[in-house]
Order: C-alpha cells, then sequence, then structure tokens
C-alpha cells in the first residue's frame, strides 16, 4: 500500500543546549566546565543601534531600499536589524523587508556584504561598525550614514561612529547552535546530545508508565545524511533509528514530526529559521522539498510495526504557510481542515492545546484554567472530532502550565487530570509537550515521577519525548498500525 504521508518533525531542539546567561545576554559556552568564550551574537539576534552623538537610533529607510539614516527617536521595525552570523565578530544586517545592508547605507535582495562589530572593552553594549572597506560607519548627521570613518576613537559621546546596542530579540534553535559552535563543534554537543538525553531508559520509562507512543520531531535536514547543508549536522537519523528499534523493543508507536520544513513554515526559532523570517511555501522548490523529506520519512519507517504516523508540517503559521484555499490572515482555525482531511482515510488532524501564549490566558486563575479546558477546549476539540474518524484527531501538544503563579500541586494534578479527560476524548490521542524539560511542569518524566501526573489507565496515549535535536517528543494515541498515517497539523 503506498504510504502516504506525513508530515511533521522536530526540531526544536535545543534551546536547553544553549546555556544562557541571566536572562538578557546568551553566550554559547565552549563546554560545561571550560572557560567561556567570548559573548558571540547568533543568527537571528535582532539589535538596534543608538548613535550616541545624535541621540537617535539608525533606520532603514522603508524597511530597506532606501539610505540608513539615523535620525529615530523611537526604534521599531524599520530601526531593527537582524543579524545572520559569519563568525564570532562579522556578520550580514538584514534589514525590515528582509534586505541586506549594504556600507553605502543601501540595500540589496543580493548577496550581502559583511560588517564586524568591534565593542568597546568593558562597555558590552557600546559598539562600532566596521564596514567591507575596512573603515567605519559613521553618522555624520542625522540623514546621512557612511562607512568612512577611521580607526580612531575615544568612545566617546561625540564620537559619530559610536552606537549604543539594544537587543530586543533572539533566537536559540538548531540553526542558531549548529552556526553559532562551527559544524566540528556542533557535531560533538549534538552527538553528545542525541547519546546521551533520551536513551532505551527513557523508552522503558515510557512503557512502564502506561505511554504507548512517542511523537518525535525532526528537522528536514534528516534526509540529506550523510551530508546535510550547512550550517546543520548529521546524526539525528541515527538517532531516530534508535527510537524506532527501541519503540519496537517496547511495543511503543512512533509518530514522526516534521518540525522544520525548508524555508521555516513559522517564525519561531523550532522551525530553524535562520531569523526569524518564515519562507516555506514560497517557492515550488521548498514543497516539493518537504514532500520528498516525507516521502523519505515514510518509505524508511513503513516496514516498522511501530510507525503510526507520519505528520506533515509542524504549526505552520498563517497567512504565509496554509493550503493554498487558506490564504487569508487571521490564526488558524482546525475547523477550517476538516473537509479536506475527512476526504483521506486515516488523515489525522493534530492541534496543539496550550493555555499560554496568548493574552486570552495571562490573567486566568488555576480554577479559570480548568474551567477553560474542561469547556472551551471540550468543545474545540468536538468540534473536529467526527464519528466516522474522518479526520482522527490528535492533541499532538499539551503541557500542565500556565500562568498561575503560586500553584499549589494540587492545582497542576487538577488541571493535567483534566486536561487528560479531555483529550482523551481526541480520536488519535495526544502527546504532551514534552518527555524531559529543565522546567519541570514541561517534563511529563517528571511530573509523573513526582505525583503531579497520574495517568488515566484505561486509555492512555502517548508522550512525547525527545530525540532529535533536543526536542522532545510526545506521543501519540493508538492504533493505526502499519503504514503512515497523515497528519495535518493545524495551530
Ligand atoms: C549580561 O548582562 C548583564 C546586564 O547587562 C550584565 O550585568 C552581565 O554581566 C552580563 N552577563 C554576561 C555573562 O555577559
Ligand atoms: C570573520 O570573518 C571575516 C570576514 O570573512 C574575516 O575577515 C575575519 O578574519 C573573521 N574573523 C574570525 C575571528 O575568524
Ligand atoms: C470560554 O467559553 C465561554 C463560553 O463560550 C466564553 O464566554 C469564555 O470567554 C471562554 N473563555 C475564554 C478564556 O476565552
Amino acid at each position: 500500500m503506498r504510504v502516504l504521508l506525513p508530515l511533521l518533525l522536530l526540531v526544536i531542539c535545543s534551546s536547553w543546549l544553549l546555556p544562557q546567561s541571566a536572562g538578557a545576554n546568551r553566550t554559547l559556552q565552549a563546554e560545561a566546565g571550560a572557560v567561556r568564550r567570548p559573548r558571540v551574537r547568533a543568527d537571528g539576534t535582532q539589535l538596534q543601534f543608538k548613535s550616541v552623538a545624535w541621540n537617535r537610533y539608525l533606520a532603514a529607510e522603508k524597511g530597506g531600499g532606501a539610505p540608513i539614516v539615523a535620525d529615530r527617536e523611537k526604534p521599531s521595525g524599520w530601526e531593527t536589524f537582524k543579524l545572520w552570523r559569519i563568525n564570532e565578530t562579522t556578520f550580514n544586517f538584514r534589514v525590515f523587508g528582509n534586505q541586506f545592508s549594504r556600507r553605502d547605507g543601501h540595500h540589496a535582495g543580493g548577496p550581502s556584504e559583511t560588517f564586524q562589530l568591534v565593542r568597546r572593552d568593558g562597555d558590552k553594549n557600546r559598539v562600532r561598525i566596521r564596514a567591507p572597506n575596512g573603515l567605519f560607519l559613521q553618522a555624520k548627521t542625522m540623514k546621512s550614514v557612511t562607512a568612512d570613518h577611521s580607526e580612531d576613537t575615544n568612545w566617546g559621546d561625540d564620537d559619530p561612529s559610536v552606537f549604543v546596542t539594544n537587543r530586543v530579540a533572539h533566537l536559540r534553535g538548531e540553526y542558531q547552535l549548529c552556526n553559532g559552535y562551527g559544524i566540528r563543534k556542533a557535531r560533538q554537543v549534538l552527538r553528545n546530545h542525541w547519546r546521551t538525553f533520551i536513551t532505551e531508559s527513557d523508552f522503558s520509562f515510557i512503557a512502564s508508565s502506561g505511554l504507548n507512543a512517542v511523537r518525535i520531531p525532526v528537522g528536514w535536514w534528516i534526509a540529506s545524511y550523510p551530508h546535510p547543508p550547512r550550517p546543520f549536522v548529521g546524526g539525528s537519523l541515527q538517532t531516530l533509528d534508535n527510537a524506532f528499534t527501541w519503540a519496537e523493543r517496547y511495543n511503543l508507536g512512533v509518530i514522526v514530526d516534521l518540525h522544520a520544513a525548508p524555508g521555516a513554515q513559522n517564525p519561531y526559532e523550532h522551525s530553524a529559521t535562520r531569523d526569524g523570517s518564515q519562507e516555506w511555501g514560497t517557492t515550488d522548490e521548498n514543497i516539493a522539498q518537504t514532500v520528498q523529506v516525507i516521502d523519505f520519512l515514510a518509505s524508511r519507517y513503513a516496514r516498522s510495526p511501530s510507525l503510526l504516523a507520519v505528520s506533515l508540517l509542524n504549526s505552520p503559521l498563517p497567512p504565509r504557510a496554509t493550503p493554498p484555499s487558506l490564504t487569508r490572515g487571521g490564526s488558524a482555525d482546525a475547523t477550517e481542515l476538516l473537509e479536506f482531511a475527512g476526504r483521506f482515510s486515516r488523515a489525522v488532524l493534530d492541534v496543539h492545546y496550550y493555555n499560554l501564549f496568548t493574552s486570552r490566558f495571562a490573567h486566568l486563575t488555576a480554577d479559570e484554567n480548568i474551567d477553560f479546558a474542561r469547556k472551551n477546549r471540550s468543545s474545540e476539540l468536538a468540534a473536529v472530532t467526527r464519528r466516522n474518524g474522518r479526520p482522527l484527531t490528535f492533541v499532538g501538544e499539551w503541557v500542565a502550565e500556565w500562568n498561575v503563579r503560586g500553584a499549589s500541586k494540587r492545582d497542576y494534578q487538577r488541571f493535567a487530570q483534566v486536561q487528560q479527560e479531555v483529550y482523551g476524548r481526541a480520536t488519535f490521542g495526544w502527546a504532551y509537550w514534552m518527555l524531559k524539560n529543565v522546567n519541570h511542569h514541561w517534563s511529563m518524566q517528571w511530573m509523573i515521577q513526582n505525583g503531579y501526573i497520574t495517568l488515566d489507565s484505561s486509555r492512555s496515549r502517548a508522550i512525547v519525548s525527545p530525540l532529535d535535536n533536543g526536542e522532545q517528543m510526545d506521543s501519540a494515541g493508538r492504533p493505526m498500525l502499519q503504514d503512515a498515517v497523515q497528519v495535518i497539523q493545524v495551530s
């Protein structure tokens, strides 16, 4: 039988691998215990530059395509530059409209020029920007930024080549990890991670807990072994092979989840975006490449009795990443895919339910959160769950974490319990995000071992686990043996 599909994979990876110091600044550490390397800026870091001479921010006028000026009192999108890391000190700057800065102060979509950020010793936020001609950018006037200042500086407030930086965002995904460490070190770090983070004993734990499946996120480059494109490193494929071996040994199902698609289907680090831009689906080529990855995964594991599904695409963000019929703006609504998904047998609609991330949940009490899961989520799930199983439904991610401060253990228990009850009605099961995490409530293993989650023995589903890239996995529900099932993920 032809295996049809799948999508999702996981990649998230690795945010826990990049040690962060104190929230604000991020450091890639050489190795645990080793001396810290100089601070480096990773791909996708967003910087704003304030000229100390003018007390104004640099702006790429019109978001790119016009000269850089230094006349903005308040920084926003056009005043924000995204770094593409070449090495520790050298970067391309990408502006709002996704063009690259050039030394003449203009921007172009084509090959970019590199700039060196030269920091003042002892004042990490004060920088100068060396252009490719070896000279420094300076704001001679508020309207004229040119690359013609010499090396000399006293770093004073009157120097038009001195800027104070604000870091407004940064990313910590597998792209950043790999490009930040460089191929040799990244290979070492990731291989160590793959070897130690999730092991056979975790599969044993999953099975003995009464869970019956794992959801494993992967990145698209898993299909390019042994030569993944830069900056990614190979090895996740062997890790996924191991997961199948263990899953078969412990009689667990596996949902392989394409978590990062070529071009990035959402702006978050777990899509392996380089700088927060989302370019999946904008070309036929990256769609075709995505289908190849899915075919690769489906055919590699089709004969495994553990393969439950290949999830086609994790969290595509509309309006840019949607099926052609859904090009309108706004957030995804799972019901929109019902009819389409219902045309296939054994297709699964994957929804993710978090009482987090939007203002709607910002101020709810524990009871209100629990009530929301019991009532509102029940209706949402019911709206996409059909008795005939066309499509099946899967709550592919949920977690017993919320914005409530000072909640008691009992509160968490109730919250986990009600979600299990409600999501247990999904016809393909559910998966917890994730199996292990340094933040305890996000770690299903910790939650189980510490009595916060008691699995409902009647119909437990899956869980999560990680494998690839630091992400974790979760799992899924029962059934559907043998061939792959399509999973269409929404939200
Ligand atoms: C991070 O930034 C804070 C505040 O700017 C500073 O006090 C701290 O030393 C920095 N940490 C590192 C590791 O650079
Ligand atoms: C970083 O890259 C630039 C441009 O290729 C090069 O001139 C510079 O020597 C490199 N610096 C380091 C520390 O490798
Ligand atoms: C839950 O649903 C009820 C009834 O439809 C609605 O009034 C309420 O606002 C919803 N709760 C949240 C937090 O959106």
